[in-house]
């Protein structure tokens, strides 16, 4: 494998580890790793990046780890030539992955559209990962987002002690992205103020960043690029303006087109999220993650799968984020405090929470859908009967 890198000006611990190409995804990380809570992908898909930056002879963008086919390969999954197994991270079209990663080697900027729930996160931070090996290069964005958090603040105590100098900028994620060729990450873009955001346009039209206080600029190496995401439903709170989003190739993430790829989506994210808290594996559990999904997924659509009973939406968003964490949860219960097996009453409590965000109007909701829909559905007799104790308490 080679890495088409040099030394770069703004060094990061993934800068370091990337140094040494060979090794350099494989390496050390593994004892830490194992003690984090939530390892970052580079670190906790090491193995997979390592064996397809080993594998990958195709043309990769420059300063890139992977060519844009291997980062496609790391995020939808496959069999590599010698049977390493990359595991899916992202389900769903594998175009939309495809549009992702080859804007990402253009001078666009790259931004994931969609409702809450659909991964724009998490597909940001894998493509990071797989692009840069470093998916850390991340701003917040809230309403408070100030400019420094896109440009540069300041070291109060040095600037004082010796004036304005390199040594007392303090680079923000995006300016170290700049300066090493990486992929910055800015989350929530439209919730960051309109002023603030415009920031970016120069950066993202220039590939600038200018220092007035020094006189001097920051221009973005060869390798840098930008993964924004945004949530739909925030539309018109921060809307992009016109200039911004032309810098921009927007990708919307779908929700899952079926219950099959839903219910896919969740046991795969279940079981990894399982494994580093150690819950046990739940192979009986499909059952109950199929009705879970089956459950949200009508009352998000305000129609039952076979079509014909239409039923209310609640307030509250039921994306596969909150099917996977009631299951969680669910398991969590069967095994601390049942046999470990997943059931209905484990994951009752959980589908009751997300459900009803206002106590009155979502109540109502639920009800109605219990008594007309999960009632009268073959083989759901306990799931009704765990899902009308936790209702009726
Ligand atoms: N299509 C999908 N493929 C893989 N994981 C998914 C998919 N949709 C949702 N998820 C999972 O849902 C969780 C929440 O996603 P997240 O990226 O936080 O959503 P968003 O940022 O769009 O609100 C993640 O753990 C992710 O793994
Ligand atoms: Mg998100």
């Amino acid at each position: 494998m080679t890495v088409s890198g040099q030394t770069t000006a703004v060094p990061t611990p993934a800068a370091h580890a990337g140094e040494q190409a060979g090794q350099a995804w494989a390496a050390p990380v593994a004892e830490q790793t194992a003690q984090v809570l939530r390892p970052h992908a580079e670190d906790a898909f090491a193995d997979e990046l390592a064996a397809l930056a080993a594998q990958d002879d195709r043309p990769r963008p420059p300063r890139w780890k992977l060519s844009p086919w291997a980062v496609a390969t790391y995020l939808l999954g496959g069999t590599l030539p010698d049977g390493t197994v990359i595991t899916p991270k992202y389900v769903g079209p594998r175009r939309i992955v495809e549009v992702a990663v080859t804007t990402l080697a253009t001078d666009r900027a790259l931004l994931l559209l969609g409702v809450p729930g659909t991964a724009k996160t998490w597909v940001s931070e894998h493509l990071a990962a797989a692009v840069s090996g470093d998916s850390t290069l991340l701003v917040q964005g809230t309403a408070g987002t100030p400019e420094e958090a896109i440009r540069y603040g300041w070291n109060y105590a040095r600037l004082l002690a010796h004036g304005p100098s390199r040594d007392a900028l303090v680079p923000s994620p995006v300016m170290r992205a700049m300066a090493e060729g990486a992929t910055a990450r800015i989350e929530e873009l439209t919730r960051i103020p309109a002023d603030v955001q415009d920031t970016l346009i120069t950066i993202l039209s220039e590939k600038t960043l200018p220092i007035p206080e020094l006189g001097q600029e920051v221009q973005a190496v060869r390798g840098f690029n930008v993964i924004a995401t945004a949530n739909d439903r925030d539309r018109g709170v921060n809307d992009l303006s016109s200039a911004l989003r032309r810098r921009f190739n927007t990708v919307v993430l779908p929700l899952p087109e079926s219950v099959e790829a839903e219910v896919d989506i969740v046991s795969r994210r279940v079981e990894q999220i399982g494994r580093s808290l150690d819950l046990p594996p739940v192979p009986d559990g499909v059952d109950e993650i199929r009705r879970v999904v089956t459950v949200f997924r009508e009352l998000r659509d305000g129609i039952t799968a076979d079509g014909r009973t239409r039923v209310k939406s609640p307030s509250g968003t039921l994306s596969t984020a909150e099917a996977i964490s009631v299951v969680t949860n669910g398991l969590a219960l069967a095994a601390h405090f049942g046999d470990g097996v997943l059931r209905p009453g484990d994951v009752a409590g959980g589908i009751l929470g997300a459900v009803v965000r206002d106590p009155a109007a979502d109540r109502v909701v639920w009800q109605e859908y219990l008594e007309a829909v999960v009632r009268e559905r073959d083989g759901w007799t306990d799931f009704y009967r765990a899902c009308r104790e936790v209702t009726a308490a």
